[in-house]
């Protein structure tokens, strides 16, 4: 073939394609642009990790059914491990709930501002999607919605995804409108729980009662993010229908051995947890007293903080040539001059803190 327009090719109009994924150079920085665990797995861990993947066989494929892995989740989460259902990263099951439940005639709905991997595999999906934009304080709007497609479509089958927390908003919805979307939306709704170890109250609750609901849940942000490590929590029925979707061996066996090992000592996490909260509130109540600039209060691992506009690429840069990266919003749309700053050590956020009071003071 000569002369090929490989892009044509694509299964989406090139125009409706999302751009390649991609992340800012970050060797070097003070990186606070991810939403990880600041926390270093410690070299006492490490070593024994190393002791466990000298036992791993890596000429053999790993355990399909994760049997070990979703037994330690199980008792971590009091929730039964036949009900589980592991990813690759919850990225990889937003996926695959997309290609399990999607498809013509149906539609994904997504609050706006929210995780943007929803639409950027709705997308690409060539799914049919729709934004449901949230309110000032970043909540549902739930008259709206009642009015809208979200409830009267006559499609069963579409799919919600809520984060709770959300990201980058870092709220959590009113307990009343998601109740009510759980109830009654005709079709799978699923509540992305990644940042629920923050915060102060889930959703699991619901599950035995909601045989349409999907948890969505990740070792990600509790210090695991480099094994790829995301679990979903449903009803048996969505289990065995989402293990028609699921690729076999979908996390790979050193992930696994890490997992193994890691997330039954336990040690470690509930007290990095603790701290990660805890400079969350010192974080906030120092950003709340800097005039001139708005932050939300979170119940995740990130604070979300707007600038003017004027001022917001100048402290982007500013703080990027300080070597501190944190998530810019650009200029454009609903969070034109806001920034998200994931929770550092207590020492990482007072560095990012006075930096970033310098600026302001420099240049307003
Ligand atoms: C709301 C939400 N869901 C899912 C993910 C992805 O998590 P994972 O690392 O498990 O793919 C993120 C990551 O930032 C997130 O913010």
């Amino acid at each position: 073939m000569k002369n090929s327009n490989i892009e044509k090719f694509l299964r989406v109009d090139q125009d409706k394609a999302p751009a390649p994924y991609e992340v800012p150079a970050f060797q070097g920085m003070l990186k606070l642009d991810a939403n990880e665990s600041p926390y270093k797995i410690s070299t006492n861990t490490l070593t024994n990790i190393l002791q466990e993947l000298g036992k791993v066989n890596l000429n053999r494929y790993p355990d399909p059914s994760y049997s070990d892995i979703r037994q330690i989740l199980s008792q971590r989460w009091e929730y039964p491990p036949n009900q589980i259902l592991l990813g690759n990263g919850s990225d990889e099951l937003i996926q695959a709930i997309i290609i399990a439940f999607g498809g013509s005639g149906k539609t994904v709905f997504t609050p706006t501002p929210s995780f943007a991997m929803y639409p950027i595999i709705a997308d690409i999906l060539g799914e049919n999607r729709e934004d449901i934009p949230l309110t000032e304080n970043f909540d549902l709007n739930l008259s709206e919605a009642l009015q809208s497609r979200m409830f009267n479509s006559t499609q069963p089958g579409n799919i919600i995804f809520l984060a709770i927390p959300n990201n980058p908003t870092g709220n959590c919805y009113s307990k009343s409108a998601v109740k009510e979307i759980v109830e009654n939306f005709h079709g799978i709704v699923c509540i992305d729980e990644a940042y629920f170890d923050f915060a102060e109250s889930n959703y699991l609750h619901l599950l035995p009662e909601h045989p349409n609901l999907i948890i969505l849940r990740t070792v990600s942000k509790i210090g695991l993010a480099g094994i790829r490590m995301g679990a979903l929590l449903a009803d048996k029925s969505i289990i065995e229908t989402m293990r028609r979707v699921k690729l076999p061996y979908n996390i790979n066996i050193l992930s696994e051995a890490v997992a193994r090992y890691v997330l039954s000592t336990k040690k470690g996490f509930e007290s990095k947890i603790k701290q990660i909260i805890d400079n969350r509130f010192w974080l906030y109540e120092q950003m709340k007293q800097i005039e001139g600039i708005q932050v939300y209060p979170s119940q995740a691992n990130f604070l979300l903080f707007r600038v003017s506009e004027q001022m917001a690429q100048l402290v982007y840069n500013r703080l990027l040539e300080e070597g501190i990266l944190i998530r810019s919003f650009g200029n454009q749309g609903r969070l034109a001059g806001h920034f998200r700053v994931t929770i550092g050590t207590k020492e990482e956020c007072s560095y990012f803190l006075n930096k970033f009071k310098k600026i302001l003071e420099n240049y307003s």
